[in-house]
């Protein structure tokens, strides 16, 4: 009982409920590549827990491992060894069927080169992944214009990508990243394409989304823009470096 009375849970009970809090665990993560006769150690045993609502950024030298741990990360790649279970499921060993549904409902993806679909208006970009999903065409634009406006694009619905500057680009990709209600959003360099002032008002637009409760974990050069983060993983030659945790 603690002072007030109130029973306090058990050691087990707590452990429980820390356990489902953790989205992503991953334990001796390596990949390796192979190029002719050349073998490369592109990540040497990564683990780490990410647990609901983290604000990761990644950060490390060029051919540190970054993007390769992020692509394991998002199911678009498989790990050579190691293990990894996502919501406390083991992603080893699952069908392309499985990977591919997980890819669509459970992860969103934000690139550097945003990556929309050049011929298709900023509405179909977004509902895109619901097409995937199954749902219906009106419930998809409805679906898609909430979260337009959420990013601040209710103005830009019927805009196609070559009509959006750089950041309402971003943007665009970050709502079709999240028209799924992810459990995590990936983000590769999502500033890297962008000017100084553009990059500070998408890292506000992430800050934001994590203040709502959304789990984010990115990818940057910048340390500008990893500070943004709440914690910040330094890779090096392929494996965790530094884990720093900070105030804020
Ligand atoms: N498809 C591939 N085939 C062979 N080697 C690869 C492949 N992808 C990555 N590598 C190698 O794996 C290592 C890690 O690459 P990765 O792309 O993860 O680095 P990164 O940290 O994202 O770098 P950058 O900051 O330049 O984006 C590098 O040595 C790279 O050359
Ligand atoms: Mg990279």
């Amino acid at each position: 009982m603690s002072a007030a009375g109130i029973p306090e849970p058990s050691p087990a009970a707590a452990e429980g409920r820390a356990l489902s809090d953790v989205i992503i665990r991953v334990e001796g993560l390596t990949k390796t590549y192979r190029l002719g006769s050349e073998t490369v150690h592109a990540l040497r045993g990564v683990s780490l827990d990410i647990r609901r609502n983290e604000y990761l950024a990644v950060m490390g030298p060029s051919g540190s491992g970054k993007s390769t741990f992020m692509n394991l990360i998002g199911c678009l790649d498989v790990p050579s060894g190691g293990q990894y279970w996502l919501n406390g499921q083991p992603v080893a060993g699952l069908s392309e069927e499985s990977l591919a549904r997980i890819r669509n409902r459970e992860i969103g993806f934000v690139f550097q080169s945003f990556n929309l679909l050049p011929r298709a208006s900023a509405l179909d970009n977004v509902g895109l992944p619901l097409i995937y999903a199954g749902v219906r065409k009106r419930e998809r634009r409805e679906r898609a214009a909430v979260l337009l406006d959420r990013v601040g694009l209710g103005a830009r619905k019927d805009h196609r990508p070559n009509e959006l500057s750089g950041g309402q680009r971003q943007r665009v990709a970050i709502a079709r990243a999240l028209v799924t209600h992810p459990a995590l959003l990936l983000a590769d360099e999502p500033t890297g394409a962008l000017d100084s002032k553009t990059g500070e008002e998408i890292m506000a637009l992430f800050d934001e989304l994590h203040a709502q409760g959304q789990t984010l974990m990115l990818v940057t050069h910048e340390q500008d823009i990893a500070e943004h983060a709440h914690r910040i993983l330094f890779l090096k030659d392929g494996v965790i470096e530094r884990d720093d945790r900070r105030q804020k």
